[in-house]
Order: C-alpha cells, then structure tokens, then sequence
C-alpha cells in the first residue's frame, strides 16, 4: 500500500497556533467529561457509597476482564438540559469483553436522581439494545433503577421507543439467541421490574436488590396492607418464593463474579472473520491532527493529511484518485482491520456521488468496513449540477450507503451539513458506530446560510436575523448533539483510531449479509 507523504510543516506558526487554540476545545471537553464522570463530592454519590454500594462505571470496570478497554458511548447524553441534573442521563453504556466475548453493558447510576429515566436516558438504554440487536452482543443489564422519572412521563412513557419498549428488545433479542443476563443492585421499580423479570438470567444481590411492580407506599395507598421493601420484593422473596430471579449473591462482588462465571459458558456468536494485519502506528503523529482538525469550516482542509494521523503506517491506497476528486475514497487499515475509507475533501459532486457508490460496492463484495469521515458543506448546487443530474447521482450514493452490507463508522471531524449527512452515513443511515469531534458542526444549513435563505422567502428583520444565527450556532455544536444522543459520543480526536478499532471489532461479532446484485460500474 502506498504511504502518505505529509505536506504539513508542524513547525509553522499559523499551524501552531491553530494546535493551540485546538487545546482550548480540548480542555472544556475534558472539563465536561471530567464533570460528568468524576462527582466524587456530590452528596448523592456520597450517600450512595455509603450504603456499601459501588459507582455504575466501577461495577462495569469490575465486569469485564482485566486490562481490557471499554468503549463507553454517549457519556454526555443530556449534557446543558434539565439543569445539568442528569449527567451522562443517568445510565452508562458500552461494549466491553467478558471472558472474551464482547458484549453490550447497559448500567443504571442511582446517584443520578435514584437511577430513573428521563427521555435521553430511554434513548441511551435503546440505542445501546440497538447495537447488541445489530451485532449480536450479548447484555448485561446493572440494574439500579426508580423508573420513570414522573415528573418526565408523558415523554418517556406511551410512544413506539418510549420505556416499553426496553422490554420489547429484551423479548426480541432473547428470541433471536443473543444473551440477556441482569444483575439487579438496587431498585427495580414498576415497569423497570421488566428488566430483570424478561431477562434470561437474573441475579440479585441480598439485602440491596428489590424488584416489585409497586413499591410499599403504592401498596399501602391501594391496598392498605403495611409491608416493608425487602419482604415484598427483596433477594430472599424472588430466589425463593416467586422464583422472579435465579442467583442469590451475597454482595456486588458476588454478583459480579456470578455473572462472569455465567458467561464462561455462553457461546461465543460466528463472527465475521476480517483479515487481521500487525498493527503498525501511524507514521505522522496523531496529535497534530490538533492543527489539521476542521475548526473554521470555510477553508479547505487537505483530508489526506487527517487520513495519514489515523491509519496503520498512514498507508493508504486510493481509488479513482484523479475523478470525483471532492470525495476520496481508498483502502487502508486501523489497528490491524482492512477499512474502505470515504472522506470529503469539498463539495459532492456528480463525479463524487458516482466513484463513492462504486467504493460502497466493492467493499461489500469484499468485506471491507466503511469507514465515513465527514466534513461536507452538502452537496453543489446551481443549474449546470441539476441539469447534469446531481440529484439523480447524489440519490446513487444515498442508496449505497443505505444499503451496504458491511460495517459502517461514521466520524464526523468537521461540518455536517445538508443532504451531505445522509449521503456519508449520517445517524438515519444506520452506521453500526458514530462519533464526532469536539469541533464538529451539524445541521441541516450553517445559520448565515439560513438567514439568508428566510430573508428572500420573508424579509426577517436584523433582530430576527441575530436570533436565528446564535440559535443554529447553538443547535450545531457536537454538545447539542450528543446530549440529544443523535450520535455515540464526542471523541477527543487523537483516540479516534483507538475507537474505531474498538468499534470494528464490535461489529465484527456478527457474519456480514452478501449484496444482492453484483457491482454496477457507475
Ligand atoms: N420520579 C421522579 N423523581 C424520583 C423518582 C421518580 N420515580 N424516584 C426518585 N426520584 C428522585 C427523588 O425525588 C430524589 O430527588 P432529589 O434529589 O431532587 O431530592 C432523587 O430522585 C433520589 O431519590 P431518593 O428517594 O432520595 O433516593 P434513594 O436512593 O433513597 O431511593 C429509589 C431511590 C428509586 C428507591 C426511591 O426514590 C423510589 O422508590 N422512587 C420511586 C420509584 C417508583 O415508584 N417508580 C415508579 C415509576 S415507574
């Protein structure tokens, strides 16, 4: 595979200074993080801890096999709402292995306002079932949970993915042979009792775990009988008398170890066997993609030089190299793993759309992961493109994005904007993972644009105008939409090989489908 030669000065003071200014992007995201992950002071965790009980991220860290990573998605779920009393929506997710076998972990955090869910916090326990569904992960449900955050219900609990539909999943992934083992660590109150209750496998540690589908007070207000929580739904009751659960443990640790030694006999799914190559280091150092990232989205970024900080030996072979040149698109490899890579570098084209179906197809036929690296203002516009047919084109790429068989990640590195987010696998494209950078943009049109398109439809007035574009400006930033779980999380970009690693072996737990008609040369 050819190498990329680097064109990039590092020692130049214009690209200095754009690693500097990257940094500061880099130390509030950290900060958020930070906020987010380490509440160590807060009276809750305090309180929490002091009932003997372990944090969600310690219970995870215990679970899955020592010195082995886990790819936490969407740690900034509800991230600037509800007054910042959600942090990470109250419940952790991700992909770790136990004893090898890559799975799916879905964690409530009862210092989180006593685990219960607000409408980011279904979306989050959803998405996560989507990807096992997706890859045939095993879950593990660390169940800790009040249910329905009341004062939210009407959000959260009627609609097609409301609450209900958690157990939906269960029911569906549990019929389709993909594990589902809970541990219950606290609370399982009402429709949260369905977590344990549709499980395959329940586990329940002693004097800690409850599951009832109304808790004392409600049985006290319809009933008038006085019972107290751990007689009416505790350890003993359900390994004993309902049978509602199967393994008593004696603390979290216990339970913890059952659950590990459960899945020493769980079989391992056929997986998709992609070829593995040694893993080679990047030749340029991926830090510097701090100088390279898309910060100011009106100049041009050479995406050969983002390509050569993430990839194996930044080798990279490219297709159609000199047609279409606004999309490139090439073979390379990311931690061992083969990955057919499709990067803007301007507008879609005609050209383009046309040479990135035809990529989509070879790597299906070939079993190549689709890697999408998204910064694209949308597609040309104007009547030389229409009349050449850019819809007809762009529609071409569309499908073979919709359609491709073979894993798809998505990061979006700089703008998202327009029909572009669908055309490089935006979230309504299904990509099995995406992530954003700290600096990445989404939205249908940049905010400038937006005025300006309502200013020749209605003449809004300069007020108007200042609204609109802070308000887009608002609505596009990577915060605004991770915390409305429209991706898998922002990720500092020097970790993206790392994660996409992670997420190729995730998707790699499941046999790929065949394409259903041979390649159509465009
Ligand atoms: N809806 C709204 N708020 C709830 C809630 C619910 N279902 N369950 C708990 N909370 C809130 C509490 O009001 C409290 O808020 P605050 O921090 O603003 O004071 C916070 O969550 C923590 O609750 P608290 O009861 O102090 O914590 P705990 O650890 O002692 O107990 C529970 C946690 C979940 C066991 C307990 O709160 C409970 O039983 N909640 C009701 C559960 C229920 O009946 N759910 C039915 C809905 S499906």
């Amino acid at each position: 595979m050819k190498k990329i030669h680097s064109n990039i000065n590092i020692l130049d003071s214009q690209f200095k200074a754009s690693v500097e200014s990257y940094t500061e992007l880099i130390t509030i995201f950290n900060s958020r993080m930070n906020d987010v992950i380490h509440r160590d002071e807060e009276l809750p965790v305090i309180r929490h801890r002091s009932r003997g009980k372990m944090d969600a991220r310690s219970r995870i860290e215990l679970l899955i096999d020592q010195n082995t990573p886990f790819l936490e998605l969407s740690p900034l779920a509800a991230f600037g709402q509800y007054d910042d009393q959600f942090p990470s929506a109250g419940i952790i997710t991700g992909i770790g292995k136990i004893h090898g076998k890559i799975c799916m972990i879905i964690a409530n955090d009862a210092t989180v306002k006593g685990g219960t869910y607000i409408s980011e916090t279904v979306k989050k326990h959803l998405r996560g079932q989507e990807i096992a569904l997706k890859n045939h992960l095993p879950c593990i449900y660390l169940v800790d949970s009040g249910g329905i955050f009341l004062p939210e219900q009407a959000r959260i609990f009627p609609d097609h993915d409301g609450f209900g539909r958690i157990f939906y999943n269960q029911s569906q992934m549990s019929a389709a042979g993909i594990p589902q083992i809970s541990i219950v660590m606290g609370s399982c109150t009402a429709g949260g009792a369905y977590v344990p209750a549709m499980s395959d496998e329940t586990i329940i540690v002693k004097n800690q775990g409850t599951i009832f589908i109304g808790g004392p007070p409600l049985v006290k207000a319809a009933t008038g009988e006085e019972v107290t929580a751990e007689e009416l739904g505790g350890a003993f009751v359900h390994t004993g008398i309902s049978g509602v659960a199967d393994h008593l443990a004696e603390n979290e640790i216990d339970a913890i170890r059952i659950c590990r030694n459960i899945f020493e006999l769980i079989p391992q799914n056929e997986s998709q066997h992609f070829e593995n190559h040694p893993i080679e280091e990047p030749t340029y150092s991926s830090d510097e993609l701090f100088g390279l990232a898309p910060v100011d989205l009106r100049k041009p970024v050479e995406v050969y030089e983002i390509i050569a900080r993430i990839v194996d030996g930044s080798k990279f072979e490219e297709f159609k190299r000199d047609y279409g040149t606004t999309l490139i698109t090439g073979y390379s490899r990311i931690l061992g793993f083969p990955v057919g890579i499709i990067a803007n570098n301007g507008f879609l084209t005609s050209e383009a759309s046309l040479k990135g179906a035809h990529f989509i197809e070879l790597c299906n036929f070939r079993k190549i992961p689709l890697l999408f690296l998204q910064n694209i203002s949308g597609f040309i516009v104007g009547k030389k493109y229409e009349h050449e047919g850019i819809a007809r084109n762009g529609a071409k790429l569309i499908h073979a994005v919709a359609t491709a068989v073979v894993p798809k990640i998505t990061v979006i590195i700089g703008g998202s904007f327009g029909a572009g987010n669908y055309a490089m696998s935006g979230r309504a494209y299904n990509p099995d993972f995406l992530f954003m950078w700290p600096n990445a943009r989404i939205g249908v049109m940049g905010g400038q644009q937006a005025q300006q398109v309502l200013n020749s439809i209605k003449g809004n007035s300069d007020d108007q105008n200042d609204d609109l574009i802070s308000r887009f400006e608002k609505e596009s930033s990577a915060y605004y939409s991770s915390s409305r779980l429209w991706d898998d999380g922002i990720i500092n970009p020097v970790d993206t090989r790392a994660i996409i690693g992670l997420a190729i072996s995730a998707a790699s737990n499941k046999k790929t489908t065949s394409p259903k008609n041979g390649i159509y040369r465009m």
